[in-house]
């Protein structure tokens, strides 16, 4: 106990959110403002009793105790964005509630406008896609090479974009995702060079990597690859509270940084949670603190351990760093060689309590966090190895669905002229031939099935197993 107290002390960092939070639940004031569950007061007992009296207690939003506000960012809350930005190399970081999803929605409603081609991977996330039918701008596929044995996308390649940018004089601007769900790395700073080259900003949906500025073990981030502006799902891998982001605008980048921020208070609720926002300062606190990159380095090597033991299996492989692509070491890939992803991820979940971070028709994801000890990685391990030598097998209802979809999309009609357009639902074998009015994009891991505009076909049946019904264009 006293070691802890003694290593917290050791590695206190501003968090500026979390000061001030911590202040006024010191100096509790009568409260005739929301929310009106008044620190819990008003709360189910059971539910106050889960969550705790003092996390009801500090449930306020941005109006009150002088923690600041949101929109426009002042005191504490302004101050923590700062921090942020320095933390990641920005000019500008903006905090998101509603995840990394507010940043695109931001991003495509700010920048972007009707009838503009945006070039974008197939595999990015319904956010990118819903901004644009917001905005009016309309996706330029970039079709990244799928791994079929694995079941993923692979990287995008700078000669796709140079190739793209050369033959469409239209682009206005370039949106990836770097990496996959599954962390796969594109050669972000040839692919900067060439959108400088050809006077297009660049975007990166860096959704899944906001750990990559901390540890030189991790590939190097966009901010500093030469990209205009970067989302960060802190909640996903950063330690923030779920539902909490960074939108950061890079030094130097031309972006109209107004209109971002104006489309992000459109976007945001009037109530921010500083709870939310006091997780994403503290998260980003702890990155920097010399106990966050113990961490981060303990996460590194849980994962080449975790690696280094399923190396030694017989039917369980796992994705390789260096499988010919680059990968981010932490998101663990793995695939047995006889059963399904998801049947793999049902035996992990009910045979020995593990849950994973998501599974699909050839194998599972598993993430090495900052919060796993090499307890729980020994124990993953020890499973993992009673799996490679027992007898499961494959049952068949698992096999019937598909989940990661790999299609290539044949366009009949602009991205929102279809999601505008009128629409009918029509039982599912007879949405075949038609044209679709929904964004089908199951998560995880968010991507496409079939956009409005798109054409439905047989191709399409195994990944909508769960619908009956389809909205198709009149
Ligand atoms: C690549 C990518 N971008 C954006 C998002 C949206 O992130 P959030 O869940 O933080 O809204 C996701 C979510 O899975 C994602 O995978």
């Amino acid at each position: 106990m006293t070691n802890v107290t003694k290593n917290i002390k050791s590695v206190k960092v501003k968090a500026p959110i979390v000061e001030a939070l911590k202040e006024a639940y010191e100096n509790p004031t009568y409260q005739f403002h929301i929310p009106g569950h008044t620190k819990g007061n008003g709360s189910l007992p059971e539910f106050k009793k889960l969550i705790g009296t003092k996390a009801l207690s500090i449930d306020t939003t941005d109006e009150f105790d002088n923690l600041g506000t949101l929109h426009p960012a002042t005191g504490p809350i302004k101050e923590a964005q700062e921090l942020a930005a320095k933390a990641f190399g920005a000019k500008k970081t903006f905090f998101l509630l509603n995840g990394s999803t507010a940043g695109n929605l931001a991003l495509a409603m700010g920048l972007t406008k009707k009838g503009q081609r945006i070039l974008t991977n197939r595999n990015c996330h319904r956010s990118v896609l819903t901004g644009m039918i917001i905005s009016g701008a309309e996706p330029l596929w970039l079709i990244p090479k799928k791994f079929d044995d694995w079941g993923i996308w692979g990287n995008v390649t700078p000669e796709s974009v140079e190739e793209m940018l050369s033959s469409h004089d239209d682009v206005s601007m370039v949106w990836l995702t770097n990496p996959t769900y599954e962390g796969v790395v594109s050669d972000i700073k040839s692919i900067a060079s060439i959108c400088k080259k050809h006077k297009v900003p660049l975007i990166v949906d860096e959704a899944h990597a906001c750990l990559w500025n901390f540890s030189k073990h991790l590939p190097t981030p966009a901010l500093q690859l030469g990209a205009d502006a970067v989302v960060h799902s802190l909640h996903k891998t950063g330690g923030s509270m779920s539902q909490s982001s960074m939108l950061h605008i890079a030094e130097g980048s031309m972006l109209d940084v107004d209109a971002v921020e104006k489309a992000l208070k459109l976007l945001h609720t009037t109530s921010p949670s500083l709870i939310l926002l006091a997780s994403l300062d503290a998260a980003r606190a702890n990155l920097e603190s010399t106990r966050g990159k113990k961490q981060l380095e303990r996460a590194v090597a849980n994962a080449k351990f975790l690696r280094r033991e399923i190396e030694q299996l017989e039917h369980i492989h796992d994705l390789k760093p260096d499988f010919g692509y680059m990968t981010d070491v932490t998101k663990i890939f793995i695939r047995d060689d006889r059963l399904s992803g998801k049947r793999l991820e049902s035996i992990l979940e009910i045979d020995f309590g593990i849950e994973v971070e998501s599974a699909s028709d050839a194998g599972l994801l598993l993430l090495s966090n900052l919060g796993n000890t090499r307890a729980d990685m020994e124990y993953l391990v020890k499973c993992l190895q009673k799996i490679d030598s027992s007898n499961y097998s494959d049952i068949y209802y698992l096999e019937k669905k598909k989940h990661m979809p790999m299609l290539t999309p044949q366009i009949k009609m602009s991205l929102r002229e279809a999601f505008f357009a009128e629409k009918e639902t029509v039982p599912k074998d007879l949405a075949i031939g038609r044209i679709s009015a929904e964004v089908i994009a199951e998560c995880p891991p968010g991507i496409a099935i079939l956009l409005p505009g798109e054409l439905i076909t047989e191709a399409h049946l195994p990944y909508l197993t769960d619908y009956d019904f389809i909205e198709v264009i009149k």
